[in-house]
């Protein structure tokens, strides 16, 4: 029997993991959003290149759950994008009633599933994903570095022509303004990073990766990424099918690793079947130890705003 994918959102993010998985055709996928017709549409749409592309795996689109059943992962990648006028906590707040509610709903359909959590402000919601469901840590999990670090690696390829295969890098920390690229574990075909590229070169790849998702966003006006994105969600989504113990970088609940605790940050994880299965104690810098605590900082002010809105709501 196939294993199945449920991917929440039909958006940008979503329809495109969903395609993504079905393409690969070891998968059977199930595609919910609010809107109706939408992700009925896309699924039919994508059944319907199975013949042309070779994929006998099945996809079914529904704004209701119970398609969702037994799910061995679920993407959750619904929500709004901040727009014009939106203050961060404007999106912080819908979006977290968002996850709360399809959390729930996911939940009762697939209790052994392992959630994957993509919607933003990405640390805080992973973080109520996992408050939500009730799951172990180890089967909520956030997506947010492997974009970030592919990101890097893609302008250091470009920067020193080389192939992207060879570039190996890890940003860590929060996805936002305040991830940590790690300069000092970033190497070419093993040599590292600071014996092939200048300072100041490194300095603005760096400040380009922190950007990243601006960049995209201001080139296209009217949304985000989804191509590195939901690239980057499929990658966690084969480590964990294919039981691969994959060490990539992961949103995932710190209990004390990397001094911070009881709070979702990018850290790098071993991905296989039964979720995050460890986590990897990479030794940092004084320097890059500072830059993480700040960006967990961040996080926890997200967090302890959401904590204050659930006590007000209760
Ligand atoms: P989108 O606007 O194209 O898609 C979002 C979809 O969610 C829409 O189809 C909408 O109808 C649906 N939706 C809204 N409320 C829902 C609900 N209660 N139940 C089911 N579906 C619901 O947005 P896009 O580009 O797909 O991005 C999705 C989210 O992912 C955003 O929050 C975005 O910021 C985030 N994102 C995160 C990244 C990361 O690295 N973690 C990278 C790229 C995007
Ligand atoms: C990105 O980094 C919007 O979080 C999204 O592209």
């Amino acid at each position: 029997m196939r294993r199945k994918v449920t991917v929440v959102g039909a958006g940008n993010v979503g329809a495109t993991v969903a395609q993504r998985v079905f393409d690969k055709g070891y998968a059977d996928v199930a595609l919910i959003d609010i809107v109706e017709g939408l992700p009925q549409g896309k699924a039919l749409d994508m059944l319907e290149s199975g013949p042309v592309l070779g994929s006998d795996a099945t996809i079914v689109g529904s704004n209701a759950y119970e398609v969702s059943a037994n799910s061995d992962i679920v993407v959750i990648t619904s929500g709004i994008a901040r727009r014009p006028g939106m203050s961060r906590d404007d999106l912080l707040f819908t979006n977290m009633n968002i996850i709360g509610d399809v959390t729930k709903k996911v939940v009762a359909q697939s209790p052994n599933a392992i959630l994957i959590i993509v919607t933003n402000p990405l640390d805080a919601m992973a973080q109520h994903a996992y408050e939500v469901s009730g799951f172990p840590r180890e089967r909520v999990i956030g997506m947010a570095g492997v974009l970030d670090s592919a990101r890097f690696r893609t302008f250091v390829a470009q920067e020193l022509k080389v192939s992207v295969q060879d570039v190996h890098a890890y940003v860590l920390g929060g996805h936002g303004d305040q991830m940590v690229p790690l300069v000092g574990y970033t190497n070419v075909g093993g040599v590292p990073i600071n014996q092939l590229l200048s300072k100041e070169r490194l300095d603005a790849i760096v400040k380009r990766t922190r950007d990243g998702g601006a960049e995209i966003v201001n080139l296209l006006k009217t949304g985000s990424a989804y191509y590195a994105p939901s690239a980057s969600v499929v990658s966690m989504v084969e480590a964990i099918l294919l039981d691969k113990k994959q060490v990539l970088p992961c949103c995932v609940l710190l209990k004390g690793e990397y001094n911070v605790r009881d709070l979702y940050v990018g850290v790098p994880v071993k991905l296989g079947a039964k979720g995050m299965e460890e986590i990897v104690q990479l030794v940092l810098s004084p320097e890059e130890y500072v830059e993480l605590r700040k960006s967990a900082e961040a996080v926890r002010e997200l967090v302890n705003l959401m904590h204050e809105k659930a006590k007000a709501k209760a």
